[in-house]
């Protein structure tokens, strides 16, 4: 059975931050039942690459969701709000500051209407505080919660990182938010309010960064490889490990964009690595090299020790020098490109690379689930059409005839969707 079974989620939320969290409790088996406006979450017609389907910057973050339309700017859509609420274990939301209280529906009347009703919240920066009014995406998060200040190179300007440490990152935390409260309703019977801000979730996510921060008022950053004397803030470090162990892309043959391997130089493998590279560069004394005897001497002479690694390595691709790296037990990560990764048998074997249809689209790929539950593996199931779930969730939840449905559709509570499309 799955882990969730039973827990139903009224989703409100949209774009990516909210999406990415109730489909995690979608693939943990809540039955999620995405509410929409009539027109439907902006994402679903952004960066659409098939003409007329949802995009896959929609289908991507929706799936195993039932989608409803529900016009909560109609008093008969609300009414259907509150009835669908009664019914919900938990409430999920992203909207910007104060869009909830301008439709009548803040946590306290939330709360009022259903007391076992958990309610989770994004925003971008928390409902307390000077910057609780305003809106966020993605690198705004990134920007404000230190990860654009210590990412890139030191004498660049702030780069935002690949990963959406601010949207997914955030949904991650508020899916663990949630499933606490919905373990304490256990004992209690009663809800709560779970909020994440974008901001604190990319803070949490930069804990190491603080670490350094703190360090600086103390001594200098020795693993760094730029100078960090006199430093208030932590620095921008290129690809430094960020740990006490040396790390750094080292380029490999044919010098393409992703023909590198990320390489650490734990403690126990400089002599077995020295031995192995040191002959081939004519320098069979490597090993014995002062600059680089011990830990401390490659912090200071790591940016003449990277060079080293780099020559032996520009006579293989990455995949042999992985090889060599392997057989010598050296921690090292080959840069995977996306299409690396869509091919990789690993990833595939693992379900992260899933080939699901659509009828609109046709067939398309997801990344899988994460988190894998050894007694309810998750069954990923393509995202729903807009209102696709509208009549049978209001006959099935709130046990509604053709009858009323109709006349509520007249009222403008909800549009009923066309017919779907055929696949293309
Ligand atoms: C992402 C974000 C910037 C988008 O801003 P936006 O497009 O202006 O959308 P908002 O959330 O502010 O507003 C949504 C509007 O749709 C309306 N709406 C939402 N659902 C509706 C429904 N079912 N029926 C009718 N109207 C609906 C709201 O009432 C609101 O209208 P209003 O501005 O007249 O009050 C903003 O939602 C935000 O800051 N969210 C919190 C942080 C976040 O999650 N960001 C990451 C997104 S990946």
């Amino acid at each position: 059975m799955e882990a969730l079974k039973g827990i139903r989620v009224l989703d409100m939320t949209h774009v990516q931050a909210g999406p990415t969290s109730s489909q995690l409790l979608a693939w943990m088996g809540a039955d999620v039942i995405k509410l929409e406006s009539p027109a439907g979450d902006a994402t679903r017609g952004q960066l659409r690459d098939v003409p007329n389907a949802d995009s896959l910057y929609f289908t991507m973050l929706n799936c195993n969701k039932r989608s409803i339309t529900v016009n909560m700017k109609s008093p008969d859509g609300k009414a259907v709000f509150v009835d669908l609420l009664k019914k919900s274990d938990i409430l999920m939301e992203n909207f910007g500051p104060g869009v909830l209280d301008r439709l009548g529906f803040p946590w306290e009347k939330v709360h009022e209407i259903n007391p076992r009703v958990i309610m989770g919240s994004i925003k971008g920066f928390g409902s307390s505080g000077p910057y609780a009014d305003f809106k966020a995406y993605e690198n705004v998060a990134q920007a404000m919660g230190g990860a654009m200040s210590t990412t890139g190179v030191p004498d660049g300007p702030p780069y935002v990182t690949g990963a959406q440490i601010g949207d997914s990152g955030t949904g991650l935390h508020l899916a663990i938010g949630l499933l606490a409260a919905l373990h304490q309703r256990e004992r209690t019977g009663e809800g709560q309010y779970v909020e994440v801000a974008m901001m604190d979730g990319v803070m949490n996510l930069c804990r190491v960064k603080f670490r350094d921060h703190q360090r600086l008022t103390r001594q200098e950053l020795s693993e760094f490889s730029v100078p960090t004397k006199g430093l208030k803030a932590t620095p921008r470090a290129g690809n430094d490990s960020g740990g006490g162990q040396l790390g750094y892309a080292i380029k490999c043959k044919p010098g393409g964009p992703n023909d590198y391997v990320y390489i650490v130089v734990q403690e126990a493998v400089w002599e077995p690595l020295a031995k192995r590279i040191g002959p081939d560069l004519g320098l069979p004394d490597l090993v014995n090299d002062p600059r680089f005897a011990k830990i401390g001497d490659r912090r200071k002479n790591q940016n003449e020790m990277w060079p080293l690694i780099e020559k032996f390595a520009s006579k293989y691709t990455k995949g042999e020098f992985m090889a060599v790296l392997n057989e010598l037990d050296v921690p090292a990560g080959l840069i995977m490109s996306t299409e690396d990764l869509a091919n990789d048998e690993h990833v595939r074997g693992r379900e992260m690379w899933l080939e699901l249809d659509h009828p609109e689209r046709g067939n398309w790929f997801n990344v899988g689930m994460p988190i894998k539950l050894s007694a309810s593996p998750a069954k990923v199931k393509r995202s729903p059409l807009l209102g696709e779930h509208t009549a049978e969730v209001l006959k099935e939840v709130l046990g509604w005839s053709d009858a009323e449905i109709e006349a509520k559709k007249q009222a403008g509570a909800f549009s009923l969707p066309p017919k779907p499309a055929k696949a293309q």
